[in-house]
């Protein structure tokens, strides 16, 4: 019988693997663009992390489905929103598009991503590449290591479930290893080096060894790259369940010193950022942003004035920054919260310049200062939120000429409610009688 491409000879894929992995809204999901596909005779594939974990047997955690046409991605995704609905957002230099479905419930992904195959050149180290059109089996080799450069072929029918498999991923992942495919990888895009931590630490895998050599010689082009994509792929790291162990890793090997010289992570990192995974402070509601808490416990080994910096250089978004160093700031005044013979008000005033999100992280990050924590928890449930029952108005209505001291009155009333030296109105009362004798 012929065998039309030598299809019959190819490794495959059996597609009834990714119903049982993925889901059977996804599967089905995954068949209608394949169907799509087909009737244009358009080559489809499935490629990248998601290939990677269903030849691994592991679900796909986010469902991120990306696949690769060879031709316009844009107008296949078009089309595809025109016949069953949904928004494209398309991104025109890179032939790239996102398809974003109404509803997406369950295990359905809230929009899939679609690519043409391509080639990249790198007209230096480190440079965003250029990119032109190709076939699949060159863009599996423009790729970042074997194991993601895989790809499962959908169109045409005749095709489907065929593996393409050009670098060895497969083997790769029965031994356990993160390879690259070519010695230029790491001067290319020197973000691989995070990627190689990120990926052997989440896989449980080895960097072989050739490819540890390659990317420790590219780790000075580390200082290259823009701060944007150093931060997209830390922020990726942070959503790791090892996330502290790469990072120690990335500050081992260099790579941390090579981003920013002041730029190092505690060796208690991975307990530091478990507390920012796990534990609530009493206080704190279901909102907690728990990124930006992984955020600042990064920096923990960093002064005030370094962290803004680092900030910087990664490129990270103002109030990120502000709640940063803000953290750093704090955390040099938590050593100050263990003198015992402080007042809940002047603990009020070391911590009043202080946002939640730092109070958290501060609370998260003390486990060893049990004495501190709590103090930051009474501040936080209880004295942060007291005030006096006079206000500004009231001293106006008093004929008092309004100025700097309407402050310090008002806070005296605040700090004596703090402190339990007013604990009825009256007492408030007799205390503003008192400071406004001493105003005379
Ligand atoms: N890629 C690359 N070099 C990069 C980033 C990405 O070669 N610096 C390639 C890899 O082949 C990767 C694909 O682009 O598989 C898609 O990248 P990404 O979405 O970041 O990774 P996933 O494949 O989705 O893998 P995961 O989300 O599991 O990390």
């Amino acid at each position: 019988m012929p065998n039309p491409g030598g299809a019959n000879d190819a490794p495959s894929f059996p597609l009834s693997e990714i119903k049982r992995l993925l889901g059977e809204q996804a599967a089905s999901l995954i068949d209608h663009i394949a169907q799509g596909a087909q009737e244009r005779d358009l080559p489809l594939y499935l490629a990248g992390g998601v290939v990677r974990d269903l030849i691994m047997g592991q679900r796909n955690v986010s469902i991120d489905l990306d696949f690769v046409v060879e031709g316009d991605a844009i107008s296949f995704a078009m089309s595809l929103a025109i016949k069953s609905g949904g928004s494209v957002q398309e991104y025109q230099p890179f032939g790239t598009a996102t398809w974003t479905l109404d509803s997406s419930a369950g295990e359905t992904p809230a929009h899939v991503d679609f690519a043409c195959a391509r080639s990249e050149t790198y007209s230096h180290p480190a440079a965003l590449p250029t990119v032109s059109p190709s076939d699949m089996q060159r863009d599996l080799l423009r790729r970042d290591f074997s194991v993601n450069a895989l790809a499962i072929q959908l169109s045409p029918r005749e095709r489907s479930g065929i593996l393409l498999d050009r670098c060895g991923g497969g083997d790769d992942l029965k031994l356990g290893l993160i390879r690259a495919l070519h010695q230029n990888s790491f001067v290319d895009d020197p973000t691989r080096i995070l990627r190689a931590a990120r990926y052997a630490s989440r896989l449980d895998f080895v960097i072989e060894a050739t490819t540890d050599e390659w990317m420790r010689a590219a780790l000075s082009l580390l200082g290259r790259v823009s701060g944007q994509r150093l931060q997209n792929e830390i922020d990726l790291i942070l959503r790791e369940g090892r996330a502290g162990e790469v990072m120690l890793r990335l500050q081992k090997m260099g790579a941390l010193a090579k981003i920013h010289p002041a730029f190092r992570v505690s060796s208690q990192l991975p307990e530091l950022l478990e507390r920012c995974n796990e534990l609530r402070p009493p206080w704190s509601s279901n909102d907690i942003n728990r990124q930006a808490l992984r955020w600042i416990a990064l920096f923990t080994e960093i002064d005030a004035d370094e962290a803004r910096s680092v900030c910087e250089r990664l490129a990270l978004r103002n109030k990120l920054t502000h709640s940063i160093v803000a953290s750093a700031r704090l955390a040099e005044r938590i050593s100050r919260l263990e003198d015992r013979s402080l007042r809940p008000s002047q603990v009020t005033k070391i911590l009043d310049d202080f946002a939640d999100t730092s109070l958290q992280a501060a609370w998260l990050l003390s486990v060893e200062r049990p004495y501190a924590q709590d103090l930051i928890a009474a501040y936080a449930t209880e004295w942060r939120q007291r005030r006096a029952t006079t206000t500004g108005n009231d001293l106006k209505a008093r004929g008092i000429a309004p100025g700097p001291h309407y402050r310090r009155i008002l806070d005296r009333l605040r700090f004596a409610w703090i402190d339990g030296d007013a604990r009825s109105v009256e007492e408030e009362r007799q205390l503003l009688q008192k400071l406004l004798e001493d105003l005379d």
